[in-house]
C-alpha cells in the first residue's frame, strides 16, 4: 500500500499538471487512418485460461457492509467499542434506566466471541431496545423478505423481541415478533417482509414484557442472496462478478493479509467453522488514512475462506489464496517473525492446502466436510506475502516454499516484487528472484495513465527463461497513487485496454492479471480509483470494470501476430492491438484500442481468411476522456454491440476518440 504523503494543495498541483500534460486531445479531427495485418494461420503463444481474473480485499467496505450481505453492523458487540453501530431506545439515557437496563456482559468462557447484550426488563414499557444503523443505513427493497435472527435465552419472566425497519422519519417498513424461552442458548429466526424501498434503513430491535434475557448475533439478512444460500452474498455484486468470467480470484488481498501487526494479519484459520465462532477483528483500512478514517471498520470473517473457494467454485475460477509470510505491512510496523518461529506460519500454508484439498479424513478436510462440501476445492495456486521488500522476505519465501513443494510438489507458488513497478527496491527484488526462481511473480502497477500508455511493450523483451508474471495489481491513478482525488475516467480504462494489448501479446510470461482494488462503497470508501462502486441498494461498473469484463468474456486460447507495417502495435500514434483465436469456438478475436481525443480509421487484413464471416463487436468509447460512471449516472460509459462483416480477408473499423474495440467473428 502506497502511502498518501503529499498535501491536498500539491494533488491539486499535481492534477493541474497532469491535465495540462495529458494526451487526451478532445478535437474531433481524424488521426492518421492506419493498415494492420492479422496473421490466422499461425498462433503464437497459449493464453492461460487464468489470464484475466479478480482481486478481492476487503477494503472500502467490500466484505462486511458490502458483498457479505448482513445488513445489522457489530452483530455481536465485538468491535473494540461494544455498542459501536447501536443505538439505545427510545433514548441515549436508556443507559442510565434502573428499571430497564441494557449490559454488556463478557463472558471469558467464550473467548472468541465473548460478549452479548444483558437485557432486563423491569416494567412493560413497550418501546425499549436497541436501534442498528446498519453500514450507512440498511438497503431494503419493496416485497423483498428478510431473515431476522439472534441468538438468547431468558433467564427470568416473558420477553418478546420486536424487530422494526424503519426509515430515516420514523415509518415502519416491516416488522416481526418471536418470544424468547427456555434458559439455555437457542437460535431464533423470524421472516420480515419489507413494505417499501428504502436505502438508508435502520432495524429496531424492542424488549417487550417483563424478565430477563441474554441476547447476541442480532442479524438481518436478505433471502434473495447469491444462489439463494441463506445468509450468503449480495446477488446483485456476485452478478457483476460473475459477468467478468473471472479465470481466478485473488483473496484476501491485499495489505490486509499482512495486518499492521502480526496480530492483526488475516488468519484465515478464524475465518471457517460456525460463523458465530470466527473472532471479529479490526479492519487494517480502520485507521490507515487519516483523510478517510473508518472507525466502525471491523472484520466479522461471515465471508471466510469456505465462503471465498465456494465463489471461487460457483464462478469456475481458480482460488488464488495469498497468506502472511510472517511480516506485518512494511510500510506499517513491519513486525517480523524471527526465522526460528515460522513454522505456525508455514503450519498455516500447509493447513490451508488441506483445508481445500485434503480427504474428509484429514483434520481440515473434516472441517470443509462440515461446512458443506466434502469434494475437494482442488487449490493450484497459493501465494506466500503481499508488498514485501528486503531480506526478511525472501528468506521467509524461500522456507515456505521448500515447505510447501515437499508436501504438495504441484502447488503453484506466488512470490513478489513488491510494491513498485520500478526502481531500487523492484530491481533487488528481480535478483533475488532470478536466484530462487520462483514459478510466478506479483507485480504491483498503481501508475498514471501515461504509464500504462507507455508500458504497453512491458514484456516484449522480457527474458523467456524467468519466472512467469502475476499482474497482480494495477489500476490507472488519474491523479496521483492513492489520492482521494483519483476517479475512474475513461481516460485510465482506455490506458488500462492499451497496456493489456502488452500483457495478452506476452501470454507466454504473463499468466495472470488482475485490476485492483475491486469493490467500494460510495460513502465508505478508503481507496479510490476501484472496479465496481455500489451503494446499499445496487452496484454499478466502473469504465475499468467494462475493459476489465471486454477482456474477460473474450480471451481467445492462443494469440495471433497483428502488425502495422511489421511491427507490433503498441502505441504509435495512439494505437494499440493484440489478436487471438479462440480455437474451442474457432473464433478470430482482435482487440484494438485508439487512445487518441481524435477518431481514426482501421483497415484490417485477415490474411489466411477469405470467405465472408459474421460477427460481432464490442465497442466502448466517449468522447471526453475525464468522464466517469457514477451511483446516480451508471451507464455513462458503457461498451454498445454491433454486428460486423469480413469479406474478402477485410474488415474496416470506425475507432472513435478514446476508444476500445473487440471484434469476434466466427471463422
Ligand atoms: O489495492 C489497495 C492496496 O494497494 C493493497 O492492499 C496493497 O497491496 C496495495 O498497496
Amino acid at each position: 500500500m502506497i502511502k498518501k504523503t503529499i498535501t491536498y494543495s500539491l494533488i491539486c498541483l499535481f492534477s493541474i499538471c497532469l491535465l495540462a500534460c495529458s494526451n487526451a486531445d478532445s478535437s474531433s479531427s481524424e488521426a492518421e487512418a492506419a493498415d494492420l495485418v492479422v496473421d490466422i494461420n499461425n498462433p503464437i503463444h497459449e493464453i492461460q485460461p487464468t489470464m484475466y481474473g479478480i482481486f478481492f480485499e476487503d477494503i472500502n467496505f467490500a466484505a462486511d457492509g458490502g458483498l457479505y450481505a448482513e445488513l445489522v453492523k457489530n452483530r455481536s458487540f465485538e468491535f473494540d467499542a461494544p455498542w459501536m453501530g447501536w443505538k439505545h431506545l427510545p433514548e441515549a439515557e436508556t443507559r442510565f434506566n434502573t428499571v430497564n437496563e441494557l449490559t454488556i456482559v463478557r463472558d471469558a468462557n467464550n473467548p472468541q466471541n465473548p460478549r452479548f447484550v444483558r437485557v432486563d426488563k423491569g416494567d412493560e414499557t413497550p418501546e425499549f431496545g436497541l436501534e442498528n444503523e446498519g453500514f450507512d443505513g440498511m438497503g431494503i427493497k419493496n416485497g423483498e423478505k428478510y431473515d431476522f435472527s439472534f441468538v438468547a435465552r431468558q433467564n427470568k419472566g416473558n420477553v418478546t423481541v420486536k424487530a422494526t425497519l424503519v426509515d430515516t422519519t420514523g415509518n415502519i417498513i416491516g416488522s416481526a415478533n418471536t418470544a424468547v424461552n427456555g434458559n439455555d442458548w437457542k437460535a431464533y429466526e423470524v421472516v420480515i417482509t419489507a413494505t417499501a424501498t428504502f436505502g438508508a434503513a435502520k432495524l429496531q430491535v424492542n424488549f417487550e414484557g417483563i424478565g430477563q434475557i441474554d441476547i447476541d448475533q442480532i442479524s438481518l439478512f436478505p433471502q434473495d442472496t447469491w444462489k439463494g444460500r441463506k445468509k450468503g452474498l449480495r446477488k446483485d455484486m456476485v452478478q457483476l462478478l460473475a459477468e467478468l468470467n473471472p479465470g481466478f480470484i485473488r483473496f484476501p488481498g491485499g495489505c490486509i493479509v499482512e495486518g499492521r501487526t502480526l496480530d492483526q494479519r488475516y488468519q484465515w484459520k478464524k475465518t471457517v467453522g460456525p460463523v458465530d465462532e470466527r473472532e471479529t477483528l479490526i479492519n487494517r483500512w480502520n485507521t490507515e488514512f487519516a483523510h478517510r478514517p473508518a472507525p466502525d471498520y471491523f472484520q466479522s470473517f461471515g465471508l471466510g475462506f469456505f465462503e471465498y473457494f465456494q465463489l471461487s467454485e460457483d464462478l469456475g475460477a481458480e482460488p488464488l489464496p495469498i497468506l502472511s509470510c510472517g511480516l506485518a505491512c512494511q510500510f506499517n510496523t513491519s513486525e517480523t517473525v524471527p526465522m526460528d518461529q515460522l513454522d505456525p506460519y508455514i503450519d498455516d500454508a500447509l493447513d490451508l492446502i488441506e483445508f481445500a484439498n485434503g480427504s474428509v479424513n484429514t483434520k481440515w478436510g473434516k472441517i470443509r466436510a462440515s461446512m458443506g462440501h466434502p469434494e475437494p476445492f482442488n487449490l493450484k495456486y497459493i501465494g506466500v506475502g503481499n508488498e514485501q521488500w528486503g531480506q526478511e522476505y525472501f528468506e521467509r519465501y524461500e522456507a515456505f516454499a521448500k515447505a510447501i513443494y515437499a508436501k504438495y510438489p504441484d502447488m503453484n507458488i506466488v512470490s513478489g516484487t513488491g510494491p513498485f513497478s520500478d526502481g531500487e527496491m523492484f530491481e533487488k527484488a528481480i535478483k533475488e528472484l532470478e536466484r530462487i526462481k520462483p514459478e510466478l511473480v506479483d507485480e504491483h502497477y498503481y501508475r498514471t495513465p501515461d504509464w500504462f500508455r507507455e508500458n504497453a511493450t512491458r514484456y516484449d523483451n522480457y527474458d523467456r527463461e524467468r519466472f512467469k508474471i502475476f499482474a497482480g495489481e494495477y489500476a490507472a491513478q488519474s491523479v496521483q497513487t492513492a489520492s482521494p482525488e483519483n476517479r475512474n475516467t475513461l481516460e485510465c480504462a482506455i490506458s488500462e485496454a492499451a497496456f493489456m494489448t502488452g500483457l495478452e501479446r506476452n501470454a507466454d510470461v504473463v499468466y495472470m492479471t488482475s485490476y485492483a482494488p475491486l469493490f467500494a462503497h460510495v460513502n465508505r470508501w478508503q481507496w479510490t480509483p476501484d472496479l465496481i462502486w455500489f451503494d446499499n441498494l445496487t452496484a454499478y461498473g466502473t469504465a475499468n470494470y467494462y475493459v476489465q469484463k471486454m477482456y474477460g468474456t473474450n480471451p481467445g486460447t492462443h494469440t495471433l501476430s497483428i502488425k502495422r507495417e511489421g511491427e507490433n502495435v503498441t502505441g504509435r500514434d495512439g494505437l494499440y492491438a493484440t489478436a487471438a483465436i479462440d480455437k474451442n469456438s474457432n473464433e478470430l478475436i482482435i482487440k484494438v484500442v485508439n487512445t487518441l481525443g481524435s477518431k481514426r480509421e482501421i483497415s484490417l487484413s485477415l490474411n489466411g481468411l477469405s470467405k465472408a464471416v459474421e460477427g460481432t463487436m464490442t465497442s466502448l468509447h466517449g468522447d471526453d476522456a475525464g468522464v466517469f460512471n457514477t451511483i446516480e449516472e451508471p451507464a455513462k460509459i458503457t461498451p454498445s454491440e454491433s454486428n460486423v462483416m469480413a469479406e474478402n480477408g477485410k474488415l474496416n473499423l470506425q475507432m472513435p476518440a478514446n476508444s476500445f474495440k473487440v471484434v469476434r467473428l466466427k471463422l
